[in-house]
């Protein structure tokens, strides 16, 4: 081999050696070497050099040594300062996804996009990146999710930064002032919450009318079918219909500032939860360290937080109030079911029913939980085999809502086809149905098997539509966004169900922690869970509300988006990039429209008329700052920060 063609094989070596050790002029730094712990990701935690399960990175067969593994949708911030001069990474769908990731990953440098992949999935070849960052300030690592959110593992192997001056850090995503705009509620009465109830005959009515205003307010219910009554201090309607029918009764409540007044629809038939379920669940906020005492303070500040004046009425136990199998713990092992066959809470609930009658006492309802396989996801008795009996012991309780939850029923069935991911949701349809009470159906099961085109065909109020959400941006947004194609699905009495909400101190129990997501996620999370006629389901301390979250759960013009009797679930009208526009129609003949910027930088969403579809002058109130904007015609736009929103809606202009 001549000397030349030596030199020319080692320049081969040190051009392939540029991924490995240094290149072009600068030293590389890998990004795995950054603290990578800074990553916003949709489901689990990211890992350096592995996979987000944990496995060595491997796209398509090709496996790398280093890397940075996520799940999509994910951001990393960057902070070059000006220091790097390229980025380079091969990015793909790491092979433990099996067949049905399907992702794309951007690069965004000082907010404009500069790299990205067009969607891959599972088995293509890993793609490179391999972009001028010269004079960059702050590059944003982004991935977002392909068809659906689930098994988008996300590899950035061998990625690194060229690096000529100060080194790349990664730093935490941009922070935001806490800035409340909605106006303080006005001491005058107003009467809030559901303008439909839904009961069937036979079961008890149970009906609080929410209204905010100083107390004390008295309250009235004129045209009150005869087999109802109304406690006039604290707005209760209770009693018992015989037989289907349809009533218009006109709401009262008078305090010594003035009287409001507004109409209910009481619709006796075969279905409940006309309007979405308001309410909080212990599993965002406690996870496993439930217990009583913690589902009576709840219930306590639902009331006394003013909470329940605006239309929240349900306090749900999620997972692990009844007896854990094999457990050698004393508080939560034991015998699961009496002799009868009948279900035993564990010791942290020493009497379901007093605890019951306390939460009805406040004015509200009560939901619990468990699944039709022999075990629940977090290993405590399930209702398999014992369907009746359990549907019976809850009515006996005195529970209004049932979440059903797929997990061990995975045991019984692995593979499920259609009709056994119907079967066990079809069965305790009809042990619901032979009780006396009314008790919403969530059907819980991730969306298996497209849930969404038949969970109301199999009697469910509701149904998750996604996996479990948790606080962060991919994680909301990752859901909220995808929810579009569902629209044509909801209905009075029948919701998809995104999750819940991950305001306020979450943490899945016992340790909260503020949710991550930034003050305009969390505006962005109940604008849009309020457009899409979502289950309301608060995931976080009751007892300790800070002002932010309780105005962020209070806006009754926002509410009112959720609550409409139309009970229509939102759809993306325009799209254009990171900008989207979502509307729906109110039973008043106006619009309700949610302008989204899913951008890392400010962006100017415009909605326009002909997308809504709209027509003429109309009036624009801002929503979130109960404020008139004034009259448009074609078109409104507004300047939307990251990940932020503008709800407004469109009343025909005078
Ligand atoms: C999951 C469910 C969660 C929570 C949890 C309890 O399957 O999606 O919302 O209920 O089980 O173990």
């Amino acid at each position: 081999m001549g000397v030349s063609r030596v030199f020319a094989s080692l320049g081969i070596l040190l051009l392939v050696g540029c991924s490995l050790a240094a290149g072009g002029s600068g030293r590389n730094v890998w990004l795995s070497d950054l603290d990578i712990s800074k990553t916003q990701q949709g489901w689990g935690d990211p890992h350096k050099n592995l996979s987000v399960d944990g496995n060595p990175l491997k796209i398509a067969g090709q496996t790398f040594e280093r890397g940075l593994g996520t799940h999509a949708d994910s951001l990393l911030y960057v902070e070059l300062n000006g220091g790097s001069s390229r980025f380079h990474a091969m990015v793909g769908v790491d092979d433990e996804a099996g067949a049905r990731g399907s992702i794309e990953f951007r690069v965004l440098a000082d907010g404009k996009q500069v790299y990205k992949s067009g969607l891959i999935r599972s088995d293509d070849p890993a793609k490179q990146v391999d972009i001028d960052v010269t004079g960059v300030q702050v590059l944003v690592l982004a991935v977002d999710s392909g068809d659906d959110m689930n098994y988008d593992h996300a590899d950035w192997a061998d990625a690194y930064f060229t690096v000529t001056g100060t080194a790349p850090k990664t730093v935490d995503a941009p922070k935001e002032e806490a800035v409340i705009l909605t106006p303080k509620p006005s001491p005058k009465p107003r009467i809030n919450g559901a303008r439909v109830f839904g009961v069937r005959p036979g079961s008890p009515v149970l009906y609080t009318i929410a209204a905010s205003g100083r107390r004390p307010l008295w309250f009235n219910a004129e045209n009150l079918p005869a087999v109802l009554k109304i406690d006039r201090e604290t707005g209760r309607i209770t009693g018992k219909f015989t037989k289907p029918g349809e009533y218009k009764i006109t709401l009262v409540a008078t305090n010594d500032l003035g009287e409001a007044k507004r109409e209910l629809r009481l619709v006796v038939g075969d279905t409940i939860a006309l309007t979405p379920p308001m309410g909080w669940n212990s599993w965002n906020c406690w996870g496993c360290a439930v217990d009583e005492q913690k589902i009576r303070e709840a219930a306590e500040a639902m009331a006394k937080s003013g909470l329940i004046n605006h239309g929240w009425q349900y306090i749900n136990i999620d997972d692990c109030w009844m007896v854990r199998r094999g457990s050698d713990d004393a508080t939560v092992g034991g015998p699961t079911r009496d002799e009868a066959g009948r279900i035993r809470t564990n010791k942290r609930f020493p009497d379901m029913k007093a605890l019951t009658d306390c939460v009805h006492s406040l004015g509200l309802k009560i939901g619990t939980y468990i699944s039709p396989g022999p075990w629940t996801c977090a290993g405590y008795e399930g209702s398999w085999q014992h369907e009746q009996a359990d549907a019976q012991q809850f009515a006996a309780w005195g529970f209004d809502y049932l979440k059903y939850d797929w997990c061990g029923y995975g045991s019984i069935v692995p593979e499920p086809d259609l009709k056994q991911m119907q079967e066990p949701y079809r069965f305790m349809r009809m042990c619901l149905d032979r009780v006396d009470r009314d008790i919403v159906f969530s059907l819980c099961q991730y969306g298996m098997g497209d849930v969404w085109k038949w969970g109301a065909e199999v009697g469910g109020n509701c149904w998750r539509t996604t996996g479990d959400i948790t606080d962060s941006w991919g994680s909301m947004s990752g859901i909220g966004f995808r929810q579009a194609e569902l629209a044509p699905y909801a209905s009075p009495g029948h919701w998809n169900d995104p999750d819940m909400l991950v305001v306020g101190l979450v943490g899945w129990g016992p340790n909260l922690r503020e949710s991550r997501l930034t003050p305009n996620e969390q505006y962005t999370h109940i604008s849009l869970w309020c457009l899409l006629s979502s289950p309301l389901l608060i995931g976080c301390d009751l007892t300790r509300l800070d002002e932010f979250t309780t105005n962020l759960l209070t806006n009754d013009e926002v509410l009112e988006v959720n609550q409409d009797p139309l009970g229509e679930q939102a759809r993306c009208v325009a799209k254009d990039g990171p900008r989207e526009v979502w509307a729906r129609r109110m039973e008043d003949g106006s619009t309700a429209v949610g302008l989204f910027n899913r951008d890392e930088v400010p962006q100017t969403v415009t909605a326009k008329w002909s997308d809504l579809p709209v027509t003429g002058k109309r009036r624009v109130r801002d929503l979130w700052r109960q404020k008139d904007l004034g009259t448009f015609e074609g078109t409104f736009g507004a300047e939307i920060p990251r990940h932020g929103v503008v709800l407004v809606r469109l009343f025909p202009a005078e």
